[in-house]
């Protein structure tokens, strides 16, 4: 890994550029004190920018930096035992019933010490930095103790320092019952609510708050428990909702205010309702989907009708979906949700910065943000879902920096 240090400024008026959402134009962006000062056709550009330094685009599409608004990304050990367990025919839910599934995660992520969780996650990290990601979600759930879940999320801060990338932590201690409060979940909820939440919040570690709402995983009644808690210390939730079942998962978290629900392949015409009117996006997960081999789509058209925002991300987690490509997923929610490509593409940015309150800041090239954008060598939009296993990327700005790919 480079310092962050070492990166290029990426100051200047970048030109020879075609926007995926307008590539007809020959485009430019200008760009001082590693903010977007202006973006447009080259022929509109206001002559106070004229004499920036140059930077030759080369004809490249280009993308807001893409933001990966939904991953487990820092855990111990990996679980391709379990997948070939259901290769073999075993479902998730058996497999996490004969004493897989996230809670052996959990058992990895608590004998791992903070250096090497730090250095397991960097690799994956690196992966998906390469794809053009620019904003990061991290959630913890592997470690289900106060001490573990903290050493999970100090360790996603510290990517974030290290990597020169944006990191939102998300505080998943409602994921699994850990096996010491086997019989005991409200106990444990209560722990979650009143010890683990309040210390981690109060030590700056996290920015979100999520629950596993499921049958396998937490009720509706200790959902809300969680939201109120997350409520109490002013701060944000979102929810794996309706994956396996449908739970009204989406509807409690819609009346809470949500950012996001997130899987939803069971989403009910109630969920979907409830969510237009929060305006909490709908993220979609097709690497869960395609791994789970699962059958039930998603509500796509109904949510599309409704004009809820979908997002679209990796899921990256050891058990439903070891996904460490961003560009693939716009792949499968093309292939296998139907999303167009233009919803895809919104898909891994504007509606992903929305899902983690980050609208203002990512997800788009707009005046006054930070300078995150990705160029591509690609000829047209359709190329993004139309390769997979290819990697187009041609340059990373990443926080007003070249982190990837020369400037020329
Ligand atoms: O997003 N659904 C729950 N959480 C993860 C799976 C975690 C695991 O199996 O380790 C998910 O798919
Ligand atoms: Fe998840």
């Amino acid at each position: 890994m480079k310092p962050v240090s070492t990166h290029p400024s990426a100051d200047g008026l970048w030109t020879g550029l075609r926007r995926a959402s307008a590539p007809e134009e020959d485009a430019a962006i200008a760009v001082t004190q590693g903010t977007i000062r202006w973006v447009g056709a080259r022929s509109a550009l206001p002559a106070e920018f004229a004499g920036l330094a140059p930077h030759a685009g080369g004809g490249a599409l280009v993308t807001p930096g893409l933001v990966d608004c939904h991953t487990h990304l820092v855990y111990g050990g990996q679980r391709a035992n379990e997948f070939a367990m259901r290769l073999a025919g075993a479902t998730y839910e058996e497999v996490a019933k004969a004493g897989g599934g996230i809670v052996s995660s959990v058992r990895a992520t608590r004998e791992a010490d903070e250096d090497t969780l730090f250095a397991q996650a960097s690799a994956r990290l690196e992966q998906l930095l390469a794809d053009g990601v620019c904003a990061i979600e991290i959630k913890s759930g592997y470690g289900l103790s106060l001490a573990h879940e903290r050493k999970q999320l100090r360790v996603a801060r510290r990517l974030g320092e290290a990597y020169g990338v944006t990191v939102r932590t998300t505080f998943l201690g409602a994921h699994a019952l850990p096996p010491e409060y086997a019989g005991r979940s409200a106990e444990y909820i209560d722990r979650v609510c009143n010890e683990m939440l309040p210390a981690l919040a109060a030590e700056g570690l996290v920015d979100a708050v999520d629950v596993f709402c499921e049958r396998i995983a937490f009720s509706l009644a200790e959902t809300e428990q969680v939201f109120k808690a997350a409520k109490a210390l002013g701060l944000p939730v979102k929810l794996h909702a309706e994956q396996l079942s449908d739970m009204g998962g989406a509807a409690l978290a819609a009346r809470h205010g949500a950012l996001s629900c997130d899987h939803i392949e069971h989403l009910s015409a109630e969920g979907i309702e409830a969510m237009r009117r929060a305006g909490t996006v709908a993220v979609l997960l097709p690497g869960a989907y395609y791994t789970l081999r699962d059958t039930h789509l998603p509500p796509i058209d109904a949510l599309r009708a409704a004009g809820v925002p979908m997002a679209v991300s990796t899921d990256h987690n050891p058990g439903t979906s070891p996904a460490l490509s961003l560009l693939l997923m716009i792949n499968m929610a093309c292939t296998l949700f139907r999303l167009t490509v233009p919803e895809a593409l919104d898909g891994v940015t504007v509606h992903a910065a929305r899902a983690l309150g980050l609208q203002d800041t990512h997800g788009a090239i707009a005046p006054g943000m930070p300078a995150n954008f990705v160029l591509w060598n690609l000829r047209e939009p359709a190329e993004f879902a139309y390769w997979f296993g290819q990697q187009p990327l041609r340059t990373v700005v990443r926080q007003g920096r070249i982190a990837i790919g020369a400037s020329q």
